[in-house]
């Protein structure tokens, strides 16, 4: 009898392809419980995606977990042979807390090698690994990058841990003016030219010539020659052109090694796959081994199968690069610029309750939504790009790229209070804000104790009428708090406008990304 496998709909149909796919080149099933040991997890928290982990106490009064990660539990239970490569696939749930929608259910297929994993295993899991976005879309990019050059080229700088780990976080945000600013900040202005030329390479196999210079240049040659061995795999395949080498791709170092990569589908506004080699885990749980794995995350592909039916109109929307501009003062400023550089929508300026603008001949669609929402818009994929200002990425932490400091909105991010005030630290300090993350944060490495009132508009109010002790706000002209007899009493960080990109949308559109960051920073330069 055969199966017919479409009477599961889609992601499952999809799901058992992927498993078939894994199992035809020679990887084992992996079944595994839903339920694990928490000290697992407390062991080896930072290597988990998010830190809220589903707990309960089992009969025998075992503090367990519903799983929020399928490869620690994989290692695990895994004993690898001498001189040989384990190779198992799995398809399993896992529960993880997801911004702003609490715990989910998380369909994962993937595989993983533990044991002697060689270039050649490396290429095969990276085949695998395009094979299986092949199979979900024919409009797909496999990311890849090399941890091993990135940290090599680090580790040279002899920097401390918490600036490398600030110039990893701005590399995953493409982040190169944050770069300059840390860089300038610790003495070490000469490393900005080669960050610069790490995040430019950007691009095809066809880079991978930029990548050698660089590392010819830096004594690199063995971490060159395992990206390339490991690339060799496409050579002279059709795949090949859905290979794009880029260095943002900056995981946690202390569990990755080697080589990183990511999936992305068109009109899927995150990555549906990731993997890479984890010996550094494999090392911190005294297993003698190497290894190399990836998962789908299959719930993320359910635009995929939405989409079609209706191509036709979402290929026109989607060739329109769609741009979120926050309402009001700075959305204004931020047109101006826009249109200075090439990109103008004179109706967006006319006085209307319209939202949405389009200039087909520019190629851009521009839309006005509320300031905290930008980020929101461009992170979810429904605008490509957007403005907002440094002190609403600060606070939200959306996961988006930071292309530009487009230098307007220009204000600080301060702690104010009465004139007369001062911190005796003898009671805990109460604090209104709009900005809790930011506060906190601040408050944390001051290692105050603070009670945090969050407040929607307005702060200024509330030490005058005595519902906190200072606030935390922002300060542009400073007349707000000069009118309200109040004075900034700390600065925490200065504030400016950026332009941010979704991640998937940089993908498939960067062309037209690159090309209207070239056109603001030139109108910028010749004003
Ligand atoms: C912001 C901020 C301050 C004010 C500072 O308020 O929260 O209140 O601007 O500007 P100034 O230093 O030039 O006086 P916003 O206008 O966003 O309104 P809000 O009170 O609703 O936050």
């Amino acid at each position: 009898m055969t199966i017919n496998t479409n009477v599961f709909g889609n992601l499952e149909e999809k799901s058992l392809e992927l498993c078939s796919l894994y199992s035809s080149f020679g990887y084992e099933l992996f079944r595994m419980s839903k339920f694990e040991e928490y000290s697992l997890y407390e062991k080896y928290k930072d290597f988990l995606v998010s830190d809220s982990i589903l707990s309960f106490t089992d009969i025998g009064g075992r503090l367990m977990a519903l799983k929020p990660d399928i490869t620690l539990s994989l290692v695990k239970n895994c004993i690898p042979e001498k001189n040989k490569v384990s190779k198992f696939f799995y398809k399993e749930n896992c529960y993880r807390s997801v911004k702003g929608s609490g715990f989910k259910e998380i369909t994962q297929v993937g595989l993983e090698c533990i044991g002697a994993v060689n270039c050649s295993i490396v290429g095969e899991v990276l085949w695998l690994a395009a094979q299986s976005l092949e199979n979900i879309s024919e409009d797909y990019v496999l990311e890849v990058s090399s941890l091993d050059i990135l940290m090599a080229y680090m580790s040279g700088l002899g920097i401390d841990a918490k600036i490398e780990k600030k110039i990893i976080n701005c590399l995953g945000e493409k982040n190169i003016h944050e770069i300059e600013d840390i860089c300038r900040s610790v003495d070490m202005a000469y490393a900005i030219p080669a960050f610069k030329k790490l995040l430019a390479i950007n691009g095809g196999i066809e880079v991978l010539q930029g990548v050698r210079e660089f590392c010819d240049e830096f004594g690199l040659e063995h971490e060159y020659f395992q990206l390339e061995k490991a690339l060799s795999i496409f050579e002279g395949k059709p795949q090949a052109e859905r290979i794009q080498i880029d260095f943002s791709i900056a995981e946690n170092n202390n569990y990755y090694n080697g080589i990183v990569f990511s999936g992305y589908i068109n009109g899927v506004p995150d990555s549906v796959l990731s993997g890479g080699q984890y010996d550094m885990l494999l090392k911190r749980m005294n297993i003698k081994a190497s290894s190399i794995g990836f998962a789908v995350y299959m719930d993320k592909l359910a635009p995929v199968f939405k989409k079609e039916g209706c191509e036709e109109d979402a290929d026109n929307e989607n060739k329109l690069l769609r741009i979120a501009l926050p309402k009001g003062r700075l959305g204004e400023k931020a047109y101006r610029m826009l249109e200075k550089a090439g990109y103008a929508c004179p109706e967006i300026m006319e006085e209307s309750r319209k939202l949405v603008f389009e200039n087909k001949e520019a190629g851009v669609c521009y839309f006005w939504a509320k300031p905290s929402d930008v980020a929101i818009y461009v992170e979810r994929g429904a605008a490509d790009i957007g403005v907002v200002g440094k002190d609403i990425l600060l606070e939200h932490t959306p996961d988006v790229y930071e292309l530009l400091d487009l230098g307007i909105g220009k204000c600080r991010m301060c702690v104010a209070g009465p004139k007369d005030f001062t911190d005796d630290r003898s009671s805990t300090l109460k604090v209104a804000t709009k900005f809790t993350g930011i506060a906190s944060d601040y408050y944390a490495s001051n290692g105050r104790d603070i009670d945090i009132i969050k407040l929607n508009g307005s702060i200024e109010i509330a030490p005058v009428l005595g519902l906190s002790d200072v606030i935390v706000d922002i300060v542009e002209t400073g007349t707000t708090l000069k009118e309200n007899n109040l004075a900034v009493l700390e600065e925490i960080l200065n504030i400016s406008a950026r332009l941010i990109s979704n991640k998937s949308s940089y993908r498939f559109k960067s062309e037209q990304i690159d090309q209207i960051c070239s056109c603001i920073r030139l109108a910028e330069e010749t004003k």
